[in-house]
């Protein structure tokens, strides 16, 4: 049974990285016969000078969360932009524990006096989702000290509450004092190697609730797409509120049927931001044009919505907590920020051409919300955008479709690992 379902999976996964390779064919056909040309001969620029931007995935050591500055700074023109994903983290761990506060009179299913949590882990080595379990474990007392920060490993099972990596927490309200305890937490990985993993998580909490179910009184997951999917599996029926984080607009409207809430990472904010300094530098203008200093059409964001440290070349989004409060405020995650919504004049912005991939072409995040954000941005922009989908977990999938950086004038970079900016940047400077 177990290698029937192998097999399957393999022939799928085959399957899925033909057709990719397939159409990757097809927008390379014309030109310089497969082989990566030095530069644009439109432009006259070469490749390695080309205006790179890296987004949603930041350039940094799996292991140990350090900045790739190589990758970061590979030439003139190149940026991060992303999310503040502590501000975000501290938010969403709040955003709980408030929310346990405020139902502690019905919150404890079985009444045992202990409220017991279970964790869906996105991506062990991908900084976001190391912050937002950091985040949680801090909010509710659950985290245990290693190497100067919060442990942020799956825990596994913790029923008894007699594991290492994470310890009881405590929470005080009207007097009384209730311990909290995370009974289980995993990485939500499937045997494909896919990271953030939805349907595993809808399998996780299958598992979990067969053998613990009256002891678990929230659900938290690293994102909305694998806590929708244990939502849907078992919490709504159970009503036991469910917190993620992205604010995708199943995840919002769910609120409305006992999803405790989720985090905007303001994709909004970051989808427009990704595309701008591409934008910009092709421009030849200030950094900040139609950021910080208004442009010549009227955008500007306002600085409470991103913040861009120049140290780090990284522009970060700004966070805010969706809940049943103002969750009406969210219902559509692939509006456009209206700040920033002025469509720019052809004339003095010329249509250039930009490749852009997404790691996978399945990602819940990257998928629903921020491709149809980048689609409007685009227009507005007067970019003409090349999207590529990834199986999220092969580079090479995604870097075999990138043969001929000679036929764009600017390229948008989302790896499937952090740790693999090299494998983007060495196609750049051949
Ligand atoms: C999102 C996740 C998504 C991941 C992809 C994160 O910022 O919250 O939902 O899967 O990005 O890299
Ligand atoms: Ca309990």
């Amino acid at each position: 049974m177990k290698k029937k379902l192998l097999a399957l999976t393999m022939a799928l996964v085959l399957g899925l990285s033909l057709t990719a390779c397939g159409s990757g064919g097809d927008d390379s056909s014309s030109g310089n016969g497969g082989t990566p040309s030095k530069e644009n001969s439109a432009s006259g620029v070469a490749n390695k000078d080309k205006p790179l931007v890296w987004y949603n995935r930041q350039p940094s050591s799996s292991s140990t969360g350090e900045l790739d500055q190589a990758a970061l700074s590979f030439n003139e023109d190149t940026y991060y932009v992303g999310f503040d994903a502590n501000q975000g983290a501290e938010l969403q761990g709040t955003m709980v524990k408030e929310y346990i506060e405020k139902n502690i009179d019905k919150i404890d299913r079985n009444g045992d006096g202990i409220i017991g949590y279970v964790l869906a882990i996105g991506d062990i080595g991908h900084n976001d989702s190391i912050a937002r379990t950091r985040g949680v474990r801090k909010a509710l007392g659950t985290g245990v000290d290693k190497d100067g920060s919060i442990n942020s490993d799956p825990v596994g099972i913790n029923i008894d509450g007699t594991a290492s990596i994470v310890q009881d927490g405590s929470i005080e309200v009207g007097g009384k004092t209730y311990v909290v305890r995370e009974l289980a937490s995993q990485e939500m990985k499937n045997s494909a190697g896919a990271t953030w993993d939805a349907a595993t998580a809808g399998n996780a909490i299958g598992t979990w609730t067969s053998s613990f179910g009256d002891n678990i009184d929230v659900v938290v997951s690293n994102n909305d797409g694998m806590g929708m999917s244990m939502f849907n599996a078992w919490a709504k029926d159970n009503k036991v509120p469910t917190f993620g984080y992205d604010a995708n607009s199943d995840a919002v409207a769910a609120i409305a049927e006992g999803y405790g809430g989720t985090i905007s990472q303001h994709a909004d904010v970051q989808a427009y931001l990704t595309l701008r300094v591409l934008r910009n530098a092709l421009d030849g203008v200030d950094i900040d044009t139609g950021i910080g200093t208004e442009d010549d059409a009227g955008n500007v964001l306002s600085d409470d919505v991103y913040v861009y440290r120049e140290e780090e070349r990284s522009y970060y989004a700004l966070n805010v907590a969706v809940t049943a409060e103002n969750y009406q405020d969210f219902t559509d995650s692939t509006k456009v920020y209206e700040p920033v919504s002025n469509q720019l004049d052809s004339g003095s912005h010329a249509t250039k051409k930009v490749w852009l991939n997404i790691y996978n072409a399945s990602d819940n995040f990257l998928s629903a919300t921020y491709q149809p954000l980048l689609q409007k941005y685009d227009d507005l922009l007067n970019l003409e955008v090349e999207y590529i989908g990834g199986d999220g977990q092969t580079e090479s999938n995604i870097t075999n479709r990138l043969g001929n950086p000679g036929q764009y004038d600017a390229f948008a970079i989302n790896m499937v690992k952090t740790d693999n900016a090299a494998s983007y940047t060495a196609i750049l400077s051949q």
